[in-house]
């Protein structure tokens, strides 16, 4: 690959990306500020990582600038940033920005809300994130490859003032179905897959390596902020001998609490930042556990405690709540009330299909009434693909109203349902309600599950809502949402 052309930007799309910026409203700070610098580059093209350990061939990837994860995006609450995408693949892209409430036409959606972005050009993504946290970054356009393939990374938005802990981390999980010598196994989209549970892998790494101790001290508090960016793998983490305090959910703060029965449930496409109290003995090592699937339970790392003394003799008295981001709060008894069900998928379920490439477990053939290809729908209609022109909307909301959603999952299979430029609360779950109503971009339910999610219809636009188990993306578990 040749090194001049890196971040150069092509006169095309230049004035592309000033369109686009210009047209969007909520960025009038921007458009005034139209010669101000490019913030951040990424390139997303093909090189090779280390993904399998040091005794294993380096693995064929595409990645941003180079390296799996992307690199860390690092920005600022209520500061504006451009950031310019390059595409070095053969073949179209776009960057979504997951999880951050921005204008529609930044949100990266093939057809929808912009152009593709083909190989050569670039696009310059430019918006103020106006909330603080832990976000991600991945293409929106041939999404169950690009990703599966490593186009994904972190974007943290710091708070205005620093959150007293002593050392935030992040690590970004992701699973690969990697051949044993280390190559990407091929069969992506595999139609029966895609009708069970997903292309779940056989490799998961932690910030793009094979994971190794975290080395921590005793007496620290850490922020560990979790991101699940596999295809289709849940992860249910628990951390030997500590009591992780969940202090946000996808990006957005929540009354501190420690998870149910300990375990970290992490959807794909979610965040979770935990606060770690390091409590252990000095010297000692932890376990991480993932176990979220029968009998599959592994070692995703461990935290390894330095022989120091502690840092301090007890827990850090700090307060652990976050500042609340500026989330519109909506009316739940005036709401407009609407429902989403989720059909399709094989009879059965229950099963894990997939994991390391053998296909197993299989329990019936039906696919209740899917046609052409589509394996899921929502309410009876299935958008495949990543997005493209033309989609129309299965609901209008005006803009400025409260919604309540109740999600029903008829089918028998986990789904983790995502929703694009807003944030909702969970307020529900099979009539029952969920402690602390969490904001979330991504709500994971279990086969059958109802839930009733709420929000302001505030950012105008069309938005999609999806499955983010990309193979069930992919086959029809999609929608869009218009807000006029
Ligand atoms: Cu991270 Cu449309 O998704
Ligand atoms: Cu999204
Ligand atoms: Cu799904």
């Amino acid at each position: 690959m040749s090194t001049e052309s890196i971040g150069r930007v092509t006169r095309r799309s230049l004035l592309l990306g000033g369109a686009g910026l210009a047209l969007t409203p909520s960025l009038g700070a921007w458009t005034a500020r139209a010669a101000a610098p490019i913030d951040r580059r990424l390139a997303a093209g093909p090189t090779r990582a280390r993904l399998a350990g040091t005794d294993r061939p380096e693995t064929d990837v595409w990645a941003y600038n180079g390296t799996v994860p992307g690199p860390f995006v690092r920005l600022r609450q209520g500061e504006p940033v451009r950031i310019v995408v390059e595409n070095r693949l053969d073949q179209d892209t776009t960057v979504h920005w997951h999880g951050i409430r921005l204008p529609n036409a930044m949100d990266g959606v093939p057809g929808l809300t912009q152009p593709p972005i083909m190989p050569g050009e670039s696009f310059v993504y430019g918006f103020t994130p106006p909330d603080a946290g832990t976000f991600w970054y991945h293409p929106h356009a041939n999404s169950l490859q690009q990703l599966g393939r490593g186009l994904a990374g972190a974007v943290i938005v710091e708070e205005r003032e620093p959150v007293a802990v002593d050392r935030d981390l992040l690590w970004l999980i992701a699973d690969w179905r990697l051949t044993s010598e280390a190559r990407i196994a091929a069969g992506f989209g595999n139609p029966m897959e895609a009708a069970m549970s997903g292309r779940i892998g056989n490799t998961v790494t932690l910030n793009g390596a094979m994971p190794v101790d975290e080395p921590v001290r005793a007496g620290e508090r850490i922020r560990l902020r979790l991101v699940n960016a596999a295809l289709a793998r849940i992860m249910a983490l628990r951390f030997e001998g500590h009591r992780p305090v969940i202090v946000a959910i996808d990006g957005q703060p929540c009354d501190p609490h420690q998870p149910e029965g300990g375990r970290v449930l992490l959807g794909p496409a979610m965040r979770i930042d935990i606060v770690l109290d390091m409590q252990g003995e000095p010297g000692r090592r932890y376990k991480v556990v993932d176990d979220f699937y029968d009998g599959l339970a592994y070692r995703l790392t461990q935290l390894a405690y330095d022989e120091g003394a502690p840092l301090r003799a007890h827990p850090l008295d700090a307060p652990l709540d976050l500042p609340r981001n500026p989330l519109p709060e909506p009316e739940v008894g005036s709401a407009e009330r609407h429902e989403l069900t989720l059909q399709g998928g094989m009879m059965g379920g229950g099963a894990l299909a997939g994991v390391g490439g053998m296909m197993g477990g299989m329990k019936g053939t039906g696919m209740a009434g899917m046609g052409g290809g589509a394996a899921w729908a929502i309410n009876g209609m299935s958008m495949t693909g990543d997005g493209h022109a033309g989609m129309e909307p299965a609901l209008t909301f005006q803009r400025g109203r409260s919604i309540v959603l109740t999600l029903r999952n008829e089918t028998a299979w986990w789904h983790p349902m995502h929703f694009h430029g807003h944030s909702f609360r969970v307020f529900s779950r099979n009539g029952a309600p969920v402690p602390y109503r969490q904001w979330q971009d991504t709500v994971l339910m279990a086969p059958k599950d109802a839930v009733e999610v709420a929000f302001v219809a505030d950012n105008p636009g069309d938005w999609m809502l999806h499955c983010h188990v990309m193979d069930h993306q992919m086959a029809g578990l999609m929608t869009v949402l218009r807000v006029a």
